[in-house]
């Protein structure tokens, strides 16, 4: 096995940072392939936390080369910032390369993010404000501007105004707002452009050559299935790919070259942002997860909605993204439950649903059915084996397992690197 795809399988925030981490000790390539930095990927290291949006988890291992893959979409001004901090904490950051593809992110898109946003009003999707939305929107109309264009100063430069030029009359003309600076937007940018040119390469050249010579891929999902832009909740999702279908597309490589597809699963459910979510528990029982397993976003310092384990959710995610393992954590975050509850199936005016409906009025009007667990009320920080665990939490894994016929092949009982249980052999 020379690659795994890590994908997140709920609605993000799933803990792919640690268990990418984890996984990039023997990795020689990490790869991101869709999203931008509306991700944040947590990573704990010898206690401390590292939070990471457009630089692939993979930094974290000085071995491993990082790439930013051509399906992904490029904010330099944040890309900058993470290097910075990464730097002052002493981390190298020059095994970072940049496909020629990526459609760049660029103030207006950020802005427009914004208007649009307040537009929508009650009906609004609560976006991360990073403008991954209109670049996306810009990149399917055609009129995107990629890296491979920053290489071209005067081309780069002409494109940009004209742009510049038409986002200036959406947002003085349709919201009335000011204009944005053109001059500065382009200095800014230009700047950029010779400061990333050295990192700027066809990164699918890169990884196919990687693959010919049997390297350790590993691959970084941002989000999660259920923010997929056709497979999610949608509209209530993100404008990109995060089922392991994104990779081949968003990295330049075949489809066939997966060989793991590791789903992360929270222990329960979370979600940031609006739309509908079956099992929530807007109430105590979501409060005391999210005070105990510190829900609030990585990148918007939003609380996260919380709720128990949706496993009609699980089973879809698991085939749309053909899972071949399960890495589940978070589990310690139900330590100090007398019962842990488990969505089983969703109940529609007195018929059960079998399959996760695309309709959002039909899936607001599903009410979850519970099957409870005994809960194993005591720590699980210090576990390292699967057998350590206490036999509640093996009948809740094992349970996960048999429903959604995907087994569980890694978990976790806590931030850090150490914290963390496998039960399988990766990159053999
Ligand atoms: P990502 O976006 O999928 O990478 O997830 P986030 O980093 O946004 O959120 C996951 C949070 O859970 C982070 O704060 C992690 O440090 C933390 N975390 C990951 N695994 C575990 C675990 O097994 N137990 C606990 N208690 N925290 C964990
Ligand atoms: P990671 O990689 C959780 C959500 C936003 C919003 C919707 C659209 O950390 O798991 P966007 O800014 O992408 O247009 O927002 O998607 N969202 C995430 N939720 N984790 C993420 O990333 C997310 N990235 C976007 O909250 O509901
Ligand atoms: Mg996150």
């Amino acid at each position: 096995m020379s690659t795994i795809a890590v994908v997140g399988a709920q609605w993000g925030d799933e803990g792919k940072g640690k268990a990418i981490d984890y996984l990039a000790t023997k990795a020689d390539y990490v790869v991101r392939a869709q999203g931008g930095s509306n991700a944040g990927h947590s990573v704990v290291i010898d206690g401390k936390k590292y939070a990471l949006h457009l630089i692939p988890s993979g930094i974290l291992n000085p071995d491993a080369k990082n790439i930013i893959g051509n399906g992904v979409v490029f904010d330099p001004e944040i890309f900058f910032e993470e290097i910075e901090g990464l730097e002052k904490d002493g981390i190298n950051t020059d095994n970072i390369y940049i496909s020629d593809r990526v459609h760049i992110v660029f103030p207006y898109h950020k802005i427009l993010d914004g208007l649009t946003e307040k537009a929508k009003g009650s009906k609004k999707v609560g976006t991360t404000n990073k403008g991954i939305g209109p670049c996306y929107m810009d990149k399917m109309a055609r009129t995107g501007i990629r890296a491979c264009d920053m290489l071209e100063p005067e081309l780069f430069k002409a494109k940009l105004e004209e742009q510049i030029d038409s986002k200036n009359d959406v947002i003085t003309k349709i919201y009335g707002e000011e204009p944005l600076d053109k001059e500065a937007i382009v200095k800014e940018y230009l700047d950029y452009a010779e400061r990333l040119a050295a990192r700027i390469t066809d990164t699918s050249v890169m990884l196919n050559e990687a693959l010919e010579r049997g390297d350790k891929i590993l691959f970084e999902g941002a989000q999660g299935a259920m923010l997929d832009i056709d497979l999610g909740t949608y509209p209530y999702v993100t404008s990109s790919h995060p089922v392991s279908g994104g990779f081949a597309a968003g990295a330049g490589i075949s489809p066939r070259c997966l060989d793991e597809i590791i789903g992360i699963v929270k222990a329960y459910t979370t979600r940031v942002g609006a739309g509908p979510f079956v099992s929530e528990e807007d109430n105590e029982t979501g409060d005391k997860i999210r005070e105990i397993g510190h829900e609030y976003g990585v990148t918007t310092g939003r609380p996260r909605r919380c709720g128990w384990l949706d496993l009609v959710q699980l089973k879809y995610s698991a085939r749309i993204n053909g899972l071949t393992g399960i890495s589940l954590m978070l589990l310690d975050v139900l330590d100090q439950f007398e019962t842990v509850k488990v969505c089983v199936g969703y109940d529609h005016n007195g018929e059960t649903v079998k399959n996760f409906p695309a309709s959002l009025n039909y899936l607001e009007e599903c009410k979850p059915v519970y099957k409870e667990f005994k809960g194993w009320n005591t720590p699980l920080t210090e576990c390292r084996n699967y057998s350590d665990l206490p036999v509640e939490a093996k009948e809740y894994i094992e349970f996960i397992e048999e429903y959604t016929g995907v087994p569980v092949k890694i978990v976790s009982v806590g931030p850090d690197r150490t914290q963390t249980m496998v039960r399988a052999e990766f990159f053999k």
